[in-house]
């Protein structure tokens, strides 16, 4: 089923993708890891708990695309990206006993996205076109999560508010390594999915559905987190409230931008070259201490 490639595919940017072996020790951390900032702290364990789950179910799809990838170049990136994903889901996943131990109930967090991860969007054992379609399918809907992770991941890389806020420093590494690594490999499932199909009208249609979709989860996790933070909260203002003032303060991208950065994705001949350099994404990965750690 793998197409010639097309103008907007990979050619417009080379670069190797390669998973680094990081660790991070959580033994210290605290529950609202920037310090008075409980909404910016939640909304950022989202990212430590959904990502995994997306990510897992993200790498085991390009999976099965490999052995439709043609492009010698472009399979080796998609396995470079497979392994980056899987460090991802690894990496967040390291967090979640000291997320347990400061009282979130991870489980009942994983095991409701479970059911979208790994009940919905699966193989379901498909044979012949309908297993190529149905994989096409997710990897449009993946490739535009990939998309937001891109948006998300460069407004990281340009933030400076959350280390001046006191953000503990290995979560700010977490965070950044993760950002810059999205960015780094951002055209890979885009360019996957453009070589196996790329219509466009699908690339639409899961847009849409895939930026809903986000919305959803993150608001619905971070009301959950935000109810069940085991911290006195008796004068907390409610959370959309600090949801906004934590955006103004640059501590978090807020939600909106699964509005405003959708219009770029879903232009007919979009490639995620056109984001920008990736420049900040390089430099934050040769001095991020997980990444030098990994060197060594
Ligand atoms: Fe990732
Ligand atoms: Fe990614």
């Amino acid at each position: 089923m793998a197409k010639e490639p097309t103008k907007n595919t990979y050619q417009k940017e080379g670069h190797v993708i390669a998973p680094r072996d990081v660790s991070f020790d959580w033994n210290d951390v605290p529950l609202h890891y920037i310090p008075n900032e409980p909404f910016a702290s939640q909304f950022w364990n989202i990212m430590h708990l959904l990502v995994p789950e997306g990510e897992k179910a993200m790498a085991g799809t390009v999976s099965e695309a490999l052995a439709y990838i043609t492009d010698e170049r472009l399979h080796e990136e998609a396995v470079g990206f497979v392994g980056q994903e899987a460090m991802h889901a690894v990496s967040h996943e390291s967090f979640h006993s000291r997320l347990a131990e400061e009282g979130v109930n991870v489980e009942a967090i994983i095991s409701a996205y479970n059911f979208w991860f790994r009940k919905v969007v699966t193989d379901h054992g498909l044979k012949g076109r309908a297993k190529e379609e149905w994989l096409k399918e997710r990897l449009a809907l993946f490739a535009a999560m990939e998309h937001f992770t891109a948006v998300v991941g460069q407004w990281m890389l340009d933030n400076e508010a959350l280390e001046e806020a006191g953000t503990h420093p290995m979560v700010l590494d977490l965070l950044k390594w993760h950002c810059a690594e999205e960015v780094e490999h951002r055209n890979v499932l885009f360019d996957v999915y453009q070589h196996l199909d790329g219509s466009y009208i699908r690339r639409l249609r899961t847009g849409l559905v895939g930026s809903v979709g986000l919305a959803v989860w993150w608001l619905g996790t971070a009301h959950y987190l935000m109810k069940h933070d085991p911290a006195p909260k008796k004068w907390w203002k409610p959370w959309p409230v600090q949801m906004i003032e934590a955006t103004r303060k640059h501590l978090l991208p807020g939600i909106q931008f699964v509005v405003t950065d959708l219009p770029p994705y879903l232009k007919p001949n979009f490639h995620p070259s056109e984001m920008g350099p990736m420049d900040k994404a390089i430099k934050y990965l040769a001095t991020s201490p997980a990444a030098l750690g990994a060197q060594h």
